[in-house]
């Protein structure tokens, strides 16, 4: 699906309000996402660590979390935002929250990644770039 300017830019702008919750005082990395529901509703989340660390939760899932339940079904699109030295490697959603985006996304469903010390523009990358073979409901009809 594509998405337009105007889409992408109320992503952007919901991320950067969530940006300011990010709860990472551990890591100090400090992370935030934009879904793009099917309904067209757009949610946010941040990602909140927790002194066991393991219990931390990511901003991407955070954010499907919230949009599936609120009645969501589909994500179609999702934008993630974070501020790190432009020398670091880009910043990419870990292998739990792209598997959970393959429960409720498409395999050609954009992902965008804005690195906010960086470029003006995100990077895009599909669902199935991250997640090639990816196991999915599919596999359990
Ligand atoms: N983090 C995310 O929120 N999303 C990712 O895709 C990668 C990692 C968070 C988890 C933790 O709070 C911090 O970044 C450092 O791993």
């Amino acid at each position: 699906m594509k998405i337009s300017k105007t889409v992408l830019n109320k992503l952007l702008k919901k991320a950067k309000e969530m940006f300011k919750n990010s709860y990472a005082p551990y890591s100090q990395y400090h992370v935030a996402a934009a879904v793009l529901a099917k309904s067209g509703k757009i949610y946010g989340g941040t990602n909140i660590e927790n002194a066991s660390y393991g219990l931390t939760m990511c901003a991407e899932r955070c954010a499907i979390f919230k949009a599936i339940s609120e009645g969501e079904k589909e994500i179609k699109a999702l934008y993630i935002i974070v501020s790190q030295d432009p020398s670091l490697p880009e910043a990419t959603p870990c292998g739990a929250c792209r598997q959970v985006l393959a429960e409720f996304a498409r395999p050609d469903t954009p992902i965008y990644t804005l690195n906010l010390q960086d470029k003006k523009t995100p990077i895009m990358r599909l669902l199935k770039d991250y997640l090639p073979y990816a196991f999915t409901p599919k596999n359990l009809e």
